[in-house]
């Protein structure tokens, strides 16, 4: 496999709002954790680099091929947005099937990929009856219908209780070791730190930093950590 994403000068914009300004990284196999403050460009990223938004100005690969122009390219790629949109009046079968089949997998897949985040019991309800856990899970799922190559997931472990975060990641890290690759974007990135082989920092539409993750997880500790208040006497 060639470099899950190899953007150069990449920009972004939505009318006046420059969502990316000359992004250049290349993100390689492994997982790769996508950081940086709210509205900087993260999900943007992702998008344009998915194909579903057309690059106002540079280039991106995925998986050695323009997405936008290939869109074919992404049969072998997981994703779950950040927030999940499903149609409410079906199934999360039949939303899983609906899935499966674009990405031309076995509709068999559903149950195990719903299994893996324990909503296989769901899966016959209309999603409009799913709790905002049970959404987060379809998400996640609908990311790995199909064993995907490349899985990625944009704030899976936002709004998700202290227990659902040791699950979710336990299972990211199994189909790591079955050589799947991931594209994550967190702000909670902390649970992934043993996981992580690559990390990006994404502000103000620039990348701030990226490199080997070990290399760069100083940095990145830094950057989260609040100012220090001392006892009483905040500044
Ligand atoms: N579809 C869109 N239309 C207009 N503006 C957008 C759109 N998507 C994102 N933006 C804007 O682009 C900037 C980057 O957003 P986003 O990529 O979602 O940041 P992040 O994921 O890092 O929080 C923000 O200012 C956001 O409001
Ligand atoms: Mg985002």
């Amino acid at each position: 496999m060639s470099a899950v994403i190899e953007a150069r000068d990449l920009h972004k914009y939505f009318g006046p709002i420059k969502a990316l300004q000359g992004v250049t990284v290349e993100v390689p196999e492994g997982l790769t954790l996508i950081l940086g403050p709210n509205g900087g460009g993260k999900s943007t990223f992702m998008k344009v680099a998915l194909g579903l938004y057309k690059p106002t100005k540079g280039t991106v690969k995925l998986l050695g091929k323009d997405p936008w122009r290939h869109s074919e390219v992404r049969r072998s790629i997981g994703v779950a947005f950040d927030p999940g949109r499903f149609p409410k009046l079906t199934t999360g079968r039949e939303w899983l099937e609906f899935i499966a089949r674009t990405r031309g997998a076995n509709p068999d897949d559903v149950e195990k990929a719903a299994g893996l985040f324990g909503i296989e019991d769901a899966l016959d309800r209309r999603i409009e009856g799913y709790s905002s856990g049970m959404l987060k899970r379809l998400s996640l799922a609908q990311a790995f219908v199909g064993e995907p190559a490349v899985v990625f997931l944009d704030e899976p472990l936002a709004n998700v209780d202290f227990e659902s975060v040791a699950e979710i990641v336990q299972v990211i890290g199994k189909w790591k070791g079955k050589g799947r690759s991931f594209v994550i974007i967190s702000h909670i990135w902390e649970p992934f730190e043993g996981l992580a082989d690559y990390g990006v920092v994404i502000s103000g539409g620039k990348v701030y930093l990226k490199g080997e993750f070990r290399d760069i997880a100083d940095d990145v500790a830094g950057m989260f950590r609040p100012p220090e208040i001392k006892n009483g006497n905040p500044g």
